[in-house]
């Protein structure tokens, strides 16, 4: 039988109430202010403000060295970046039940504006944190965002975030696979730092995930782009497993001990990410797919493609009665963008949505049925309904891949005649899949096989973009190395996208 912790939901309310400020506050080794700050979900008038306390983020338990006791955490909100002109503060209660992470809603901010914000326990303070709010529906304010997948620690260093975090963003997106399940041996993988055995095993349980998010969280280069720019997320496999989906592992068994396992996850995944409050998952589900307005000029719909997906299944991947998002967010994505008023509707979506043939035999098609490839019947009904509600410039922003990709999104892929209806930028990894390589034997075969596929790259990095009245831009940032530190960023290719015209052109 499953057995879920109850009454979670009613500590994340209790956090914000303000007798919280009563409770003793209790000494600390150490500041514990060493997983960052961040925010998050931003809206015309508030953000989410994040962190989690941990004077020893490393403990093997997970808990990061906390006391097992409410700590009550000041916050401030700040209209300039020395903190002086203060315009929001108030005390969260950090629970241990929570392993001491603090979700702060704050409302009442002014639309389309840098704040800035903080934390103080006792005499310890956090770093300054940057945010912003989205702008008025009814301003054309244009929009700088970046978004980054698949982060595997040990697979290499976060330079690509050091370089993110230097960037003048709006917002920043972050695709699935913020942590990776895999265990990780004592010296580290590519990070070549010593580990405690609890980090060399697959993460199955709560303190398995909390480790492994406080982890990906110590690093200096992603601290630093998640203390810049308010983020948006969305979970892909190895945040739970490696291709789950729905209840299922593919290494198969019973549904409930999977169901288990991705209770843990989403549990650690909330306690570490600037999410509403109510975004705190009931057992083994979580609340994640939302649109978040960005003045006139943007909408982001963000989709969960795990939750709601038929299981995989390669012979059946033009069955109509598979779904990769379920009935209930089909209908709502649909919904969504037939009643935004933007000028562009981008998808922010976790697997290739584009057709892609790995072979250029013609009379052999190699699909990968986890991605939307697998679950063609429901992505020509997609499109269908993107077209007959007339929705403005819809743009597919994509991870998962590890390489970078930009591809012209065909109302019928049977047809290379067929009218573009969207266009995708799938972007490459941060350091999953090594340094990588500007091209590959396997990219040449995929764009000789894939005439709509316009830009292949093997590197590491993340995309860049901004969104004008008339224009899409989006910049490939790749970097030379990962595997080691101190590699050099730089903008390996640029397209644009004219409003009212899906295609991919060089900027
Ligand atoms: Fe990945």
């Amino acid at each position: 039988m499953l057995t879920y912790a109850t009454g979670v939901a009613g500590l994340i309310a209790l956090g914000q109430v303000p007798g919280g400020a009563k409770d003793p506050t209790p000494a600390l080794r150490a500041n514990p202010f060493t997983l960052g700050v961040s925010s998050g979900d931003p809206r015309q008038d508030g953000v989410v403000l994040w962190t989690r306390l941990a004077t020893e983020p490393l403990a093997d338990d997970g808990m990061g060295g906390m006391p097992s006791v409410p700590v009550p955490v000041r916050w401030e909100v700040a209209e300039d970046d020395g903190m002086r002109r203060v315009v929001r503060k108030g005390v969260f209660t950090a629970r241990p039940e929570l392993s001491h992470a603090v979700h702060v809603e704050v409302n009442g901010l002014r639309p389309g504006r840098e704040y800035w914000y903080r934390f103080t326990v006792g005499d310890e303070t956090s770093r300054t944190g940057r945010t912003k709010t989205a702008p008025d529906p009814r301003w054309a304010t244009e929009v700088s965002f970046a978004y980054a997948s698949c982060q595997a620690w040990d697979a290499g260093f976060y330079t690509a975030y050091r370089d993110m975090a230097a960037q003048d963003l709006d917002l920043i997106g972050h695709l699935g696979d913020y942590i990776y399940e895999n265990a990780i041996g004592a010296t580290g993988g590519q990070r070549r730092t010593p580990l405690s055995a609890a980090h060399n095993a697959p993460t199955m349980t709560l303190s398995q995930y909390r480790l492994r998010y406080a982890l990906v969280n110590t690093d200096p280069d992603l601290q630093a782009a998640r203390a810049v720019a308010p983020w948006f997320f969305a979970v892909d496999d190895h945040d739970v497993e490696d291709n789950w989906g729905s209840d299922r592992s593919p290494m198969g068994g019973p549904p409930e001990n999977f169901l288990r396992r991705r209770a843990a996850a989403f549990r650690a995944y909330f306690e570490n990410q600037p999410l509403r409050p109510s975004t705190l998952p009931t057992g083994p589900d979580m609340s994640l797919y939302q649109s978040i307005g960005y003045g006139r000029l943007a909408t982001f719909h963000v989709l969960d493609e795990r939750q709601f997906r038929s299981p995989a299944n390669v012979t059946a991947r033009l069955d109509p009665s598979r779904s990769m998002l379920g009935e209930r967010q089909a209908s709502w994505l649909l919904d969504s963008m037939g009643r935004s008023r933007s000028e562009w509707n981008i998808m922010a979506n976790q697997v290739m949505m584009f057709q892609l043939d790995r072979l250029t035999d013609p009379g052999l098609q190699q699909l990968n049925p986890d991605t939307w490839d697998g679950y063609a019947a429901e992505r020509d009904r997609l499109w269908a309904g993107i077209t007959r509600r007339k929705v403005a410039n819809p743009v597919v922003i994509t991870g998962d891949a590890h390489v970078n990709c930009a591809a012209e999104l065909k109302a019928d892929f049977a047809d290379p005649e067929s009218p573009a209806v969207g266009v995708e930028f799938l972007g490459t990894s941060i350091t999953s899949g090594g340094d990588g390589t500007d091209t590959s034997a396997g990219g040449q075969e995929w764009l000789a096989a894939n005439p709509h596929l316009k830009f292949f790259n093997n590197q590491r990095g993340y995309i860049r973009c901004r969104v004008a009245k008339d224009t899409m831009r989006a910049d490939y940032v790749v970097v030379d190395k990962v595997t080691t530190p101190g590699g050099t960023a730089s903008v390996r290719k640029s397209f644009v996208v004219e409003s009212g015209r899906p295609a991919l052109q060089d900027a």
